[in-house]
């Protein structure tokens, strides 16, 4: 067993966006039955250190543990693509991020990329992503390898992109779905890792390999779902062209048997009423990715909206349409989408709620509640340790900071990947 002595955050319910801040507390890790480092005690230190004195305990003084952020939805091939402007989505894949993906081809490129990958995640305090490869099987087999390397909790997908996409990166039909069930079997649930069936979005995909991804989705019912909807106005148009008899962009993946709890979606921004609610009863959430959605000026996910009708969603970069791998920039940009809301303008989203999002939330939102995301007893030993002096600003705007919100929101503000000093993963034995 270990001990971690700080101040720790965390949420004593997961299901309510509402943070504990024990100021001088103490975080007990140790073995599980399967020999992976679990919380095994969190608490003041005054009332646990007695309990636990003969355990070798860090001190981090004027640090705060924080859970190990959960990125529910990045792509691995498009580090190299950040930054690249375009008139929006559509320009966007076809100038910029097919070229980049058509390099994943290469083992070399996907090993090297792969490693700076996972380190970039681990610098900005990430701890668990569900990341889309390129469409070439090397680029899982690098991605995944690397993480197992690390002991991430990673899970990821070769996509599916059978047609309207360029040579070296468009898929064969029968061949991807071969190569998909290949992948599952080797890497879903080893380790810490996960596979998520990929199908890229509705125009990408034949109606056959929409239909493939399904029947793999019934056959291993415990594997992720990603895509993204509802993304773009000129993506939606598109949709309709081609599946015009569609009640909407949503209701194809339901169609294709593609919408269960484990299924996350990522954008979910131009939605009706019938589509939230076709999330909820499904099970089916969302990746709300306000960096992203921002530069590429694709809208703004309508929080009002989804809390009305009450369908599971957490944060995610969307890297490379979205701009950082840094969890505070999403939380703050998520916060000025939150204020754009559609069917409530102005609505101000607490921190609480905001780092929620980007941990509790989001590891509901992935179905793995209690495992990671939080700090309670029995999750998993992820966490990160941040230094609120980091700064000159920082360190002067969180030293007065007169509530929890407050120091929290100095964070999100003023918080990048400086504030990250270290990123503890969970061992196996
Ligand atoms: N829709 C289809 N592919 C992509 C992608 O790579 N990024 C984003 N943001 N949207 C997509
Ligand atoms: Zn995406």
């Amino acid at each position: 067993m270990k001990a971690y002595r700080a101040s720790i955050l965390y949420f004593p319910d997961p299901a309510v966006r509402r943070a504990v801040l024990e100021v001088d507390g103490l975080l007990v890790v140790g073995p599980d039955a399967r020999g992976r480092q679990v919380v095994q005690a969190l608490g003041a230190h005054a009332e646990l250190a007695p309990r636990f004195a003969g355990v070798p305990t860090t001190h981090f003084p004027g640090r705060i543990i924080v859970p190990g952020f959960i990125d529910l939805h990045i792509h691995f091939p498009q580090i190299d693509v950040i930054g690249s402007p375009a008139e929006g989505l559509l320009p966007w894949l076809e100038n910029h991020t097919f070229p980049q993906e058509k390099r994943f081809s290469a083992q070399g490129h996907s090993a090297e990329a792969a490693t700076f990958f996972i380190a970039e995640l681990l610098r900005n305090g990430v701890t668990t992503a569900l990341a889309f490869a390129s469409s070439h099987p090397e680029s899982v087999n690098a991605l995944l390898a690397e993480a197992q390397k690390n002991q991430l909790r990673l899970i990821a997908g070769k996509v599916l992109m059978d047609q309207h996409s360029p040579d070296g990166v468009r898929d064969e039909t029968e061949q991807s779905l071969l190569d998909t069930e290949a992948l599952i079997r080797r890497w879903h649930n080893v380790d810490r890792l996960g596979y998520a069936i990929t199908p890229r979005f509705v125009p990408s995909c034949s109606a056959a390999q929409l239909h493939g991804a399904g029947e793999l989705a019934v056959k291993y019912p415990d594997v992720w779902i990603q895509s993204h909807v509802a993304e773009n106005r000129d993506e939606i148009a598109w949709v309709r062209q081609l599946y015009p008899e569609a009640r909407s962009y949503l209701s194809v993946y339901a169609q294709f048997g593609l919408m269960r709890p484990r299924a996350i979606y990522a954008h979910c921004i131009h939605f009706d009423d019938a589509d939230r609610t076709l999330m909820r009863d499904t099970g089916a959430a969302a990746a709300a990715s306000p960096t992203s959605n921002l530069f590429l000026g694709s809208g703004f996910f309508d929080y009002a909206g989804a809390d009305r009708m009450g369908f599971g969603y957490g944060l995610a970069s969307d890297v490379g349409g979205g701009t950082s791998f840094s969890p505070f920039h999403t939380m703050l940009a998520a916060y000025y989408v939150g204020r754009e809301g559609q069917t409530k303008p102005g609505l101000s989203l607490s921190p609480q709620d905001l780092w929620w999002q980007h941990t509790a939330g989001a590891a509901r939102a992935l179905g793995l509640d209690g495992v990671v995301g939080n700090l309670l007893p029995g999750c998993e030993a992820d966490f990160v340790v941040l230094n609120p002096q980091a700064t000159p600003l920082l360190a002067r705007r969180a030293a007065q900071a007169a509530s929890l919100d407050e120091l929290l929101f100095s964070m999100i503000v003023l918080g990048d990947d400086r504030l990250v000093e270290t990123t503890v993963i969970s061992q196996a034995g």
